[in-house]
């Protein structure tokens, strides 16, 4: 078959995942805000950031969509977020969380494409099978730094300067 065409039901998975890595983007918005509140500079401009690179996860899936010639895309409502976090470590355990649901749809959708011959969405779906990887693990890492600064008592403010270089 063309590797343009796309079934509804691929279509529909395409258009949920790139809606699902917007909200995605305003979550990582909603934490940066709540490290700016205390201010976790640091903290806050890696959220701020990281919000930037899903929203554009969310866009490539959209113009592949569009490439494909495939019709009825369209940006879903999303839940309003409200974060009543106690500390710095809640906040990156819900990110790891956000990560694990977003990387278990994707394997979904990967399966779901590779079970209907779609090879072109399997193909395309294969970069974000990669960047889930390179993201838990970044996060990973942040939590885990996060979590020894409680348990040492240790100031997470000294900690927060190193995050701005850390990986996405
Ligand atoms: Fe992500």
């Amino acid at each position: 078959m063309g590797a343009m065409r796309v079934s509804n039901k691929i279509l529909d998975g395409l258009i949920k995942q790139a809606n699902r890595e917007l909200a995605s983007s305003s979550a990582y918005l909603s934490m940066s805000l709540w490290f700016a509140d205390r201010e976790f500079p640091g903290s806050a401009k890696w959220c701020r950031t990281h919000a930037d690179e899903e929203r554009g996860h969310g866009l490539k899936i959209f113009d592949h969509i569009t490439k494909r010639r495939a019709k009825g895309a369209l940006i879903l409502p999303q839940a309003a977020q409200k974060f009543d976090f106690e500390n710095p470590v809640d906040v990156w355990k819900f990110a790891l969380e956000n990560e694990t649901a977003n990387s278990t749809a994707i394997q979904a959708l990967f399966k779901q494409s590779r079970d209907e011959g779609d090879y072109t969405t399997e193909n395309f779906m294969q970069w974000y099978l990669n960047e889930q990887l390179e993201e838990e693990a970044a996060i990973s890492d942040i939590l885990e730094n996060a979590k020894r600064v409680l348990k040492t008592n240790g100031l997470y403010v000294t900690f927060d300067s190193q995050i701005v270089a850390k990986p996405h």
